[in-house]
């Protein structure tokens, strides 16, 4: 058990209970944060698309190709943007630190603040 942090496409900060061994996605998805993750953790639609702190970016296991394939389909990502359904949770990442984009919002949810 640990934790991993998490700032929502609203900017409000989350501290979430990890178990071992689950994706990072199926966490902030249990939590009931919003996270899209479409095709449920098969690296085949890019909409689990986290940004994690620089910090902690070394500290993640390398992109593979077909998860970079997908980052690349979003039209924004950052040297940062990983897909969280390829992010396994083990006991060191345990206070790991991320973001949701815009890119993992579920349909019909907003972000925006109305002008
Ligand atoms: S849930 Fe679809 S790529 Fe991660």
């Amino acid at each position: 058990m640990g934790i991993i942090k998490v700032q929502d496409q609203q900017g409000k900060f989350h501290e979430l209970e990890a178990v071992e061994g689950w994706r990072v996605m199926e966490i902030i998805r249990e939590h009931g944060l919003p996270i899209k993750a479409e095709c449920g953790g098969s690296c085949a639609c890019a909409t689990c698309q986290v940004e994690v702190a620089p910090q902690w970016a070394q500290k993640l296991h390398e992109i593979r190709d077909d998860e970079e394939d997908m980052l690349d389909s979003l039209p924004v990502v950052t040297d940062y943007s990983r897909l969280s359904c390829q992010i396994i949770y083990q006991e060191e990442l345990d206070g790991l630190e991320l973001r949701l984009t815009d890119a993992s919002l579920p349909d019909g949810i907003k972000t925006e603040v109305a002008a």
